[in-house]
């Protein structure tokens, strides 16, 4: 039997979104425009954005014991993910994200982990079995860096596709790099990650070159309104970004990694998952808020066909 699933291993949190005209500076209070909140997280994220391409979705990750926590997984549970494996906390509660957007949809995020700072090496231990049967594991940087490291060793161990959406960016201990099959960093990751400034095509090479000779099978840094860069050892393509409206950017990048990495589960190349991914992010950043914005796969289909 072919293995079909994808297990997405990160962060859930309870997004709170002030829109407001501009920023205010320091010391100054000014009055917003309106108040949401929303589910978010980039690994609930990145589990909503696979399930929704119609692929079996495992989430795992720890909550707290509380409302928020409680929200999120009969959330995710209604949306078709399984959530047997999100830990309920007792130490810490639900992760956070305070989020303000300006009027041109510009966002500033700080997020409190919570429960998301808990996961342990125990928990990515008992993901194994799990993993054994996923054709795809898919993993984020919001939880502590020695549970991403021993989950990327253990996936890979076990044969699954590695996913990893390195955000928010951190340096990775460089032996950990062969055991990607994927990296998906965004412009400014990509730059942190290797030294790079990446600021068009030619400097996303440049990056992507250093990740390739690191050990990492693909590299697609996503490059914003500029589209993605895509780069292995046997094929380069850039995408550019389709023309839409935007209005809220906040998980556009989480959108592409969970679309592509449905794809790749499922067999795909990396040039078809990163054309379906383009165009499931272009349709994210035309709606409101993380989870609510992400497309599902009958609208991706309707909208790359236009
Ligand atoms: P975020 O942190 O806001 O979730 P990110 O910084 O991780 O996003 P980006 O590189 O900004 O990721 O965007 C991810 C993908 O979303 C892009 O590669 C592209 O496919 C799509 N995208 C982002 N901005 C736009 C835009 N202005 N127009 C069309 N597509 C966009
Ligand atoms: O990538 C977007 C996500 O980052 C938000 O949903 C927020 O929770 C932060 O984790």
């Amino acid at each position: 039997m072919p293995r079909r699933r994808v297990l997405v291993i990160g962060s859930l949190n309870i997004d709170l979104v002030v829109h407001t005209p501009r920023i205010p500076h320091e010391g100054e209070t000014i009055l917003a425009t309106s108040f949401h909140r929303y589910f978010g997280g980039k690994g609930a994220n990145q589990a909503v954005a696979v399930s929704r391409q119609g692929v079996e979705t495992i989430m795992a990750g720890r909550v707290g014991q509380d409302d928020f926590g409680r929200d999120q997984i009969s959330r995710l549970s209604q949306e078709g993910i399984s959530t047997e494996h999100v830990v309920i906390d007792e130490e810490q509660p639900s992760g956070i994200a305070s989020i303000l957007i300006d009027a041109q949809g510009n966002n500033r995020i700080m997020v409190v982990p919570g429960a998301n700072g808990q996961v342990s090496l125990r928990d990515i231990e008992a993901l194994e079995p799990v993993m054994a049967e996923c054709a795809c594991v898919v993993i984020q940087l919001e939880i502590p860096l020695p549970a991403v490291v021993a989950a990327i060793r253990a996936a890979n161990a076990q044969g699954a596709k590695v996913v990893l959406n390195p955000a928010p960016a951190q340096a990775l201990p460089l032996d950990i790099y062969p055991h990607i099959t994927v990296i998906t960093p965004n412009e400014s990751e990509a730059e942190l990650l290797t030294g790079v400034r990446v600021t068009d095509i030619a400097s996303a090479r440049k990056a992507a070159q250093v990740l390739l000779d690191r050990g990492v099978l693909a590299v697609l840094i996503t490059l914003g309104s500029k589209g993605v860069y895509g780069l292995t050892l046997a094929d380069e393509f850039h995408l550019p970004a389709h023309d839409v409206k935007v209005v809220d950017t906040v998980a556009a990048g989480d959108t592409f990694t969970g679309a592509l990495a449905a794809l790749i589960g499922a067999g795909s190349s990396l040039a078809e998952a990163a054309r379906y991914a383009n165009g499931a992010a272009a349709l994210a950043v035309t709606r409101h808020g993380a989870q609510p914005s992400i497309p599902k796969r009958e609208e991706v289909l309707d909208f790359l066909a236009k």
